[in-house]
């Protein structure tokens, strides 16, 4: 990400302080992550001490610190979705894009996590991709859901 369109970012807020998180947010959502020569460069231009911004990209998990994918996968592994084969799921998944949870893909394709209940029991087992819900998927059709994710 280039330094012309953080500062676009940062002149649609009018370079206000209180515009702190959403600033970073669009930044986290094009880049994937934030690198430190970023969160520098935001902290000098809302004159927000680095230490704060800092502060909130480690409390918020939807920042991260390290490169992320271009896109993120995420498969339930709660109760209920565990039940209807979350772990098949899990193992389909991570064979075919050769990462394992909390790891990104070499050539920055995916991120894959786990995590807890998303709320809809009933459709799984669930895999959530860049925020879309995907349902009661079978194994054999990760491929199928992944191939449109380039
Ligand atoms: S356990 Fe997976 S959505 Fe609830």
């Amino acid at each position: 990400m280039d330094n012309e369109r953080i500062d676009q970012i940062i002149d649609k807020y009018q370079g206000k302080a209180s515009s702190v998180i959403q600033v970073l947010m669009e930044i986290q959502s094009e880049n994937h992550w934030l690198p430190r020569g970023i969160l520098e460069k935001v902290s000098k231009r809302l004159e927000v001490p680095l230490n704060e911004v800092l502060h909130i990209v480690t409390f918020y998990k939807t920042f991260s610190l390290i490169p992320k994918g271009r896109h993120e996968i995420h498969v339930c592994t709660g109760s209920s979705c565990h039940v209807r084969g979350s772990k098949r799921l899990l193992d389909a998944v991570q064979d075919l894009i050769g990462i394992r949870p909390g790891e990104t893909s070499s050539d920055l394709r995916f991120s894959l996590e786990t995590g807890n209940c998303l709320g809809c029991c009933s459709l799984g087992p669930e895999i959530v991709v860049d925020g879309e819900h995907h349902s009661k998927i079978a194994p054999d059709n990760v491929e199928d859901v992944l191939k449109d994710y380039d």
